[in-house]
């Protein structure tokens, strides 16, 4: 692979491209024409802002590369060298803006960190590109401090022990490679997440014909600030993830992503599932909890769902307002839909959400459709603790 630092000049300083490269018109067809996939038959990319002077300058005209046979026009793609495509991964990464940064990159199959976004790759022969044969966890970056990472660590090699993955590197390697991954970057804020996949090798089912397990590690910046807003989920009419597979964090996130486009179409945040018994489950990436009539945080217990770094540390600090009398309980256990609907307050609950209430499920409007003061008190209680929090939930990033 080639190391950024050998990159060549831009495609337009390439003899071979010089007469290949068209002036860019940003309404031109070609765009649309040339760009590497389509949603709905619009290029995705004409949904993000162009911003990059010299992508407009050089864009590569394909249909002036195209190959005439006797048997007419036979392709418009062209054939490139590892420095060109490299430059153009360059170019599609300049040529939008996201709204997330990435400001950091390990890669095992390099063995070594990268920030140049368009380095940020991953062999297509992978068997969590082609199988799905990975599994991956996240850590928050608050101020300058992993969040959980030993919680979230611990998780993500039971995740891969399930998923029969061998570990490349043993624990404390690992954790020191992600830490060092977060200081390479000088986020801040942000969050850390990573994969251990069987490895490269070929595209069979089997992973026996892999190399090696690979690890890889990304740094991505956040600087929002935490939301208050009430939200709704509407209840996910994608099938929950059998048991097995629902408690591990593997990359097959499909149903997932699916009940989070279905939140979308319904103007939701999110869709709930349900178990096969009917009970309360957990959304596509976050768990939920409730506090019930008399006053008791009701979360469905963890068999048959992702056992969330967040709600367990919810629930530890959630004894605080038991002490203060904000609580009479904790309790894990079976939730029925019923006793959620009609619960006083609802939340959401995980790493990216951190605690969010839920203000409307379905047609039902949640407790008063107002955050709640429990829902209000255990957000201001994990934002306490990822930025003052003990020593075993916050991990000093030296920079
Ligand atoms: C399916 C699912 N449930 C729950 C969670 C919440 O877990 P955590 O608090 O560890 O982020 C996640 C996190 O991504 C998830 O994917």
């Amino acid at each position: 692979m080639a190391s950024p630092a050998t990159l060549v000049n831009p495609i337009s300083e390439i003899p071979f491209f010089q007469s290949k490269v068209a002036t860019f018109s940003l309404n031109s067809f070609s765009l649309s024409k040339n760009l590497p996939f389509s949603r709905n038959g619009t290029s995705y990319l004409q949904h993000r802002t162009l911003k990059n002077a010299y992508f407009q300058r050089n864009v590569v005209d394909n249909s002036s590369l195209s190959s005439e046979t006797e048997f007419g026009q036979i392709s418009d793609v062209p054939l490139l060298s590892c420095s060109e495509a490299i430059e153009r991964l360059r170019t599609f990464r300049a040529c939008y803006e996201s709204k997330q940064q990435y400001l950091a990159m390990y890669s095992s199959i390099f063995g070594g960190i990268t920030t140049d976004p368009a380095a940020m790759v991953i062999p297509m022969d992978d068997h969590i590109v082609h199988r799905g044969h990975g599994v991956f966890d996240t850590a928050a970056i608050m101020d300058g401090y992993l969040y959980e990472l030993d919680q979230h660590l611990d998780r993500f090699l039971g995740s891969a022990a399930m998923a029969k993955i061998k570990l490349p590197f043993d624990r404390e390697r690992i954790r020191r490679i992600l830490i060092q991954t977060v200081s390479a970057s000088k986020c801040r804020k942000g969050s850390l997440r990573y994969w251990l996949s069987a490895g490269p090798g070929d595209f069979q089912l089997s992973p026996y014909g892999c190399h090696q397990s690979s690890l890889y590690a990304i740094v991505i910046q956040d600087q929002s600030a935490s939301n208050h807003e009430g939200i709704k989920v509407v209840t996910s009419s994608v099938q929950i993830k059998p048991p097995q597979f629902a408690v591990m964090k593997s990359v097959n996130y499909l149903p997932n992503a699916l009940s989070k486009m279905e939140a979308e179409e319904n103007d939701a945040y999110a869709a709930i599932w349900l178990d096969e018994e009917g009970y309360i489950a957990e959304g596509p990436n976050m768990n939920v909890a409730f506090v019930t009539k008399e006053k008791e945080l009701l979360m469905p217990k963890f068999d048959k769902i992702l056992s969330g770094c967040t709600a367990k540390r919810v629930l530890v600090l959630a004894e605080s307002l038991v002490k203060e009398g904000k609580l009479r309980g904790i309790r894990l256990g079976d939730v029925t839909m019923d006793e959620g609907k009609n619960a006083d307050e609802m939340m959401l609950i995980g790493s990216g959400v951190f605690v969010r209430a839920v203000v409307q499920w379905d047609d039902q409007v949640i407790g008063d459709g107002n955050e709640g003061p429990v829902t209000r008190s255990l957000l201001n209680l994990i934002l306490d603790d990822m930025k003052s929090g003990p020593a075993t939930v916050r991990v000093p990033v030296p920079y």
